[in-house]
């Protein structure tokens, strides 16, 4: 085993874009762009195969004493593996569920019960609702005061100074998004770990729309719970949840009494949904092998063929240079993104627009251009072969707060490494017609 240098690796987009199937569609006679990352990416070949062949080959129940359900119960363990090294954390402590949103709701259920009147939880005003609702909910029956983290308007950033001071020593759970699916921001969620842990509370992290971005580290982070969706990250429609082994055990699930009472599985309820487990591995292993394929070459050009004679690196550690190529090349098109965006005659970006701060910030863009709806927009755009979304993406309490749910939310552009600088420009050009148009 050995590890990665992820000195500036950079992306062979012809490989990259090679193995998604999807991306060579057209529309209208256009090319189509595939800026919708945030609401889920595209998948390459290997996780199709991979969900197929189970389907053709092992399509089982777990549990049983023959060949096909022997290796359902291997390939969903590998699938916890492979989430166990993207995650950073012990394979009994991943927990597979039909998507975050449920995946958070049982276990803001599970630990109400450990909560009493006069217990605080604390949410932020940037949150999509699936980090939001579960606790609101489970506060409401359980007596728990819930506390709000605000914003700074101007730059769609978290206030740390004011969910600093919500924080006391009854605060019990902190809820708080890595990343914004509407503005791109990044928060900084080691910092608001440890400000939970000294006031003695948990620290529920909503990593999903950080999942295509950022490589995830949650021993480094020392979070107690991540919750990520894998069909954000090139993978199948599940969601996975993170927790410490030591509040996996502890904390007590609703459950059947059948179920095991050993982690994971004692928060696994009914059958899983097999055959998009089996894209999980594939779908990490996609990732790893872009950091496989970095070191592999002597340049760190990706896309080199495999060498028998380089030793091969942990899938740590590939996962790794992995984002580290990935974040280098978002950057370039984030940059040419927000350039382009801020010639366009009557628009307002929202979020961080500064470039000496897009360290705290995804390639994700929200937007409005006076004169036309969201709506209108991404629908003249989808004609065109763009493919963004319109309205609030479920970060209600942001497009409320901000004054802009009633008339539509906002256009959401959002990039993912399989993007080009040509889907830039031409998506900036698109744009630039339609408002030239009216
Ligand atoms: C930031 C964020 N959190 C949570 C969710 C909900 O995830 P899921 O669809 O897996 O429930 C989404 C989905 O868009 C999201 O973008």
């Amino acid at each position: 085993m050995s590890t990665i240098q992820t000195a500036a690796p950079a992306l062979d987009l012809t490989y990259v874009r090679s193995q998604f199937p999807s991306l060579s569609q057209t529309v209208n006679g256009h090319p189509a762009a595939f800026l919708d990352g945030p609401g889920g990416t595209q998948v390459p070949q290997r996780v199709i195969d991979a969900i197929s062949n189970y389907l053709s080959h092992d399509n089982a129940n777990t549990g049983g004493a023959y060949s096909t359900s022997r290796h359902t119960d291997a390939m969903i363990a590998r699938a916890r593996g492979a989430m166990a090294d993207f995650l950073h954390c012990g394979a009994d402590e991943v927990v597979f569920g039909p998507n975050m949103t449920t995946l958070t709701f049982a276990m803001s259920r599970a630990i109400g019960r450990e909560l009493k009147p006069g217990d605080e939880i604390l949410v932020t005003r940037l949150d999509h609702d699936a980090n939001v609702s579960p606790w609101l909910a489970m506060a409401e029956d359980r007596g728990v005061t819930v506390r709000w983290a605000e914003i700074h308007d101007e730059d769609c950033t978290l206030n740390l100074a004011d969910l600093t001071a919500k924080i006391n020593k009854n605060t019990k759970l902190v809820a708080v998004g890595y990343a914004s699916n509407a503005v791109g921001t990044i928060n900084p969620v080691k910092e608001i770990v440890q400000l939970a842990h000294k006031a003695g509370a948990l620290a529920y992290i909503d990593a999903v729309h950080y999942g295509p971005h950022g490589l995830i580290d949650v021993t480094a982070l020392d979070c107690d719970f991540l919750a990520c969706s894998t069909y954000k990250f090139f993978g199948p429609h599940m969601g996975v949840l993170y927790g410490k082994r030591e509040h996996l055990k502890r904390i007590r699930p609703y459950k059947v009494r059948p179920n095991t009472n050993a982690i994971p599985n004692c928060w696994e309820w009914g059958t899983l949904n097999h055959e998009s487990i089996a894209g999980i591995e594939a779908c990490v292993e996609y990732i790893a092998d872009l950091g496989r394929r970095s070191t592999e070459c002597g340049d760190s050009r990706l896309g080199c063929p495999p060498s028998e004679a380089r030793p091969q690196p942990s899938r740590r550690a590939a996962i790794e240079a992995a984002y580290a190529a990935i974040h280098a090349h978002e950057r370039g098109l984030l940059v040419r993104m927000m350039n382009g965006l801020k010639k366009i005659p009557r628009m307002t970006i929202y979020g961080i627009t500064d470039p000496a701060r897009f360290d705290d910030r995804c390639p994700t863009f929200a937007v409005r251009i006076e004169g036309h709806t969201p709506l209108e927009l991404a629908t003249k755009l989808g004609d065109r072969g763009f493919f963004t979304w319109d309205g609030n993406y479920y970060a209600l309490n942001l497009t409320e707060h901000l004054d802009v749910e009633k008339s539509g939310g906002f256009l959401r552009i959002g990039l993912v490494h399989y993007n080009t600088a040509d889907e830039v420009d031409r998506l900036l050009a698109a744009l630039r017609e339609i408002v030239v148009e009216t």
